[in-house]
């Protein structure tokens, strides 16, 4: 198969797309690094089968991270976990720890048991760009590099998993995910949360959550605040004032009024499932309409609200925050 033989493959799991190879072969996990031009400073995350590979790749694993793995795996849950000698430091970053889950999407499972060894998969984009959701947008990213992409149709969660460092008590989640917050806190009680207990700039919590990342090639402005709707009415009319074609990622309930004002509208749909599922194809999709902007505006920080924050931040040209207005 592909992998065994020096290859790189595809696959869709229920967050996004991975681009994966064997993880304990050094040199492989190399050419991970070089299709996707990911610098050597950002760690992969490691795809397992299940709940008994876990072993293989991480040291040991504190009750809570045990409790936690039973509780969720498969599901978007990486648990970051001090790491057995052997995980190759390129897959690490050279930390002493590694990052590993088990995905819940039927191909990325049946990768894993053909492979009968751990995959280290980052998500198949290209370094910075917004992360796949689709088949097609791993080949607009990525063809040419990569030797096959498992198409498995569009991914139903559409942003990452959640990482926790579980290494550390108590727990911290260094990237909010699919598995929210109040979900990990019924389980284990409190866990400290980035963009809710700290910032990302204080200290480095995990490497490779500082760049500029899921970033569409249209300048992204990010709307939040309490006044982010009219914030955001505000941005439309100076950018299309100024001849600038404008996109919106919207709300079903927002679409038809952006839509007269004169925006391009992308709909996220009703719920934070929907806009998690929709916002990376979204980005894309008003991309391929040569939009010079995209506008978003803020949809909360609860449950699934606080990974969409979270990317939309990293993707944003430009935050206006309502709050600091006065
Ligand atoms: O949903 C997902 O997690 C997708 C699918 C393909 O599984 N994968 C994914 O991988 O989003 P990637 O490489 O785009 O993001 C992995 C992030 C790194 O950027 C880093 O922030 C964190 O996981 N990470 C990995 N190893 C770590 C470690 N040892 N300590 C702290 N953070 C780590
Ligand atoms: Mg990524």
């Amino acid at each position: 198969m592909i992998l065994q033989n020096g290859g790189l493959a595809a696959f869709p799991t229920e967050t996004v797309y991975g681009l994966g190879d064997t993880a304990l072969d050094a040199e492989a996990v190399a050419r991970i690094f070089a299709a996707k031009e990911r610098p050597a400073s950002d760690p992969l995350i490691v795809h397992l089968s299940g709940l008994d590979q876990l072993p293989a790749v991480a040291r040991s694993a504190s009750p809570a991270a045990q409790t936690l793995a039973a509780t969720f795996w498969p599901w978007p849950l990486t648990l970051v976990l001090p790491k057995q000698p052997h995980v190759p430091a390129l897959v690490t970053s050279g930390l002493d720890t590694v990052a590993v889950r088990v995905p819940d999407h039927p191909v990325a499972l049946a990768l894993l048991a053909a492979a009968g060894a751990p995959i280290a998969a980052p998500s198949a984009n290209r370094f910075g760009h917004t992360s796949p959701t689709t088949a097609q947008h791993v080949w607009h990213d990525l063809h040419g590099r990569i030797d096959v992409i498992l198409d498995g149709g569009p991914t139903p969660l559409g942003v990452e998993s959640t990482v926790l460092d579980a290494s550390v008590s108590p727990a911290r989640i260094l990237r909010p995910g699919g598995v929210t917050a109040e979900m990990l806190e019924a389980v284990i009680g409190p866990v400290v949360v980035l963009g809710r207990d700290f910032e990302s700039d204080e200290g480095l919590p995990s490497p490779g959550l500082l760049e500029t990342h899921y970033a569409p090639r249209a300048e992204l402005i990010f709307c939040q605040g309490p006044g982010a709707v009219q914030a955001l009415a505000a941005e439309l009319g100076a950018a299309l004032a100024a001849g600038r074609r404008v996109g919106v990622l919207a709300l079903d309930e927002d679409a038809d009024e952006l839509a007269q004002a004169g925006a391009v509208v992308y709909r996220l749909g009703a719920d934070l499932s929907s806009v998690a599922r929709h916002l990376y194809a979204g980005m894309r999709w008003l991309d391929a309409q040569g939009m010079d902007v995209i506008l978003c505006r803020d949809f909360g920080a609860g449950g699934l609200g606080l990974a969409i924050h979270d990317r939309l931040t990293r993707a944003a040209a430009r935050l206006v925050n309502t709050e600091e207005i006065h």
